[in-house]
């Protein structure tokens, strides 16, 4: 059997950045706090915490820090939780991906000249949040073909169109050109990153060889998720696990070919672990 693990595994660089500051911040013994957990991986958020981190879930908690530092997380936040922290002269350190930065900076500056943003993403997520709270009044995220083709404002307005850095490349495409018939001025900015674009692109590969993939992605982890789905539709002896418990491998006939890929929030030694269980056992 040939277990073909995904180079693009686990940890992105801004995952890396923002795990490890908070890991540099606790070493130099300070009290740390981040607002949501710091990855959508419970073993890490769960090792933080047992080291003195705390996981703020909502933004006027922050108001109650006295000391400490708040770590922002690779996902970005609203501008408001900055000037919340300024206002209240609280320490933080600012870990958010440049790659959502530049989304940050792309609607703000839209929003300045009047613009209407438009967010190719999934509502609710933090990421997603954290750039409507750059773009201005007049944002929407949008992440379904209903949802585009439903879209009704008159032809002339201006659209700043961007994505939500993990959003699945194909389906910003088919968005993408529904707003482009609709729309006679419209801006698009392909933000989504190219750790996602490169991670979902092998996932693709990988799954359309492989007899059984394996995707390891924390529960919440959006970009997880989406390597399910894509793994999924190239083969369907797909499973998502969080941790190698989670793993109940049924195979009916012994597999070939046995491929593994993580989300960008998944620490190393969990894929190791995976990888040397399923080399032994199967
Ligand atoms: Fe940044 Fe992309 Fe990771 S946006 S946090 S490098 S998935």
């Amino acid at each position: 059997m040939e277990i073909i693990v995904a180079k693009t595994a686990g940890f992105c660089f801004g995952v890396k950045k923002a795990v490890d500051t908070a890991y540099e911040q606790i070493n130099m013994g300070k009290k740390i706090y981040t607002l949501g957990p710091i990855i959508h991986n419970e073993t890490v958020v769960k090792d933080l915490e047992d080291k003195g981190a705390t996981v703020i879930e909502n933004i006027d908690d922050l108001k109650n820090i006295k000391s400490g530092t708040v770590i922002i997380r690779s996902h970005g936040v609203p501008k408001n939780v900055y000037d919340l922290l300024e206002e209240n002269h609280i320490d933080y350190v600012d870990t958010t991906c440049p790659f959502v930065k530049r989304i940050h900076s792309i609607v703000s500056k839209a929003a300045e000249e009047g613009k209407t943003v438009v967010i190719i993403g999934n509502a609710g997520h933090p990421e997603v949040e954290g750039i409507q709270g750059w773009a201005g009044e007049k944002s929407y995220v949008i992440e379904s073909v209903e949802q585009a083709e439903n879209f009704d404002l008159p032809k002339e307005t201006e659209i700043c169109l961007v994505s939500q850095t993990t959003f699945n490349h194909k389906k910003f495409e088919e968005l993408v050109a529904i707003f482009e018939k609709k729309y006679y001025y419209i801006n698009v900015a392909k933000t989504i990153c190219n750790a996602t674009e490169h991670s979902q692109k092998e996932a693709a590969e990988i799954a359309s060889k492989a007899d059984v993939m394996i995707v390891i992605g924390g529960a919440h982890s959006s970009n997880s998720r989406k390597l399910y789905e894509i793994c999924k539709k190239e083969c369907d002896n797909t499973y998502f696990i969080q941790t190698l418990d989670d793993l109940s491998l049924d195979l009916s006939k012994p597999a070939e070919i046995v491929g593994i890929t993580a989300g960008a929030s998944t620490p190393n030694n969990i894929i190791e672990e995976v990888q040397n269980y399923v080399r032994h056992n199967f």
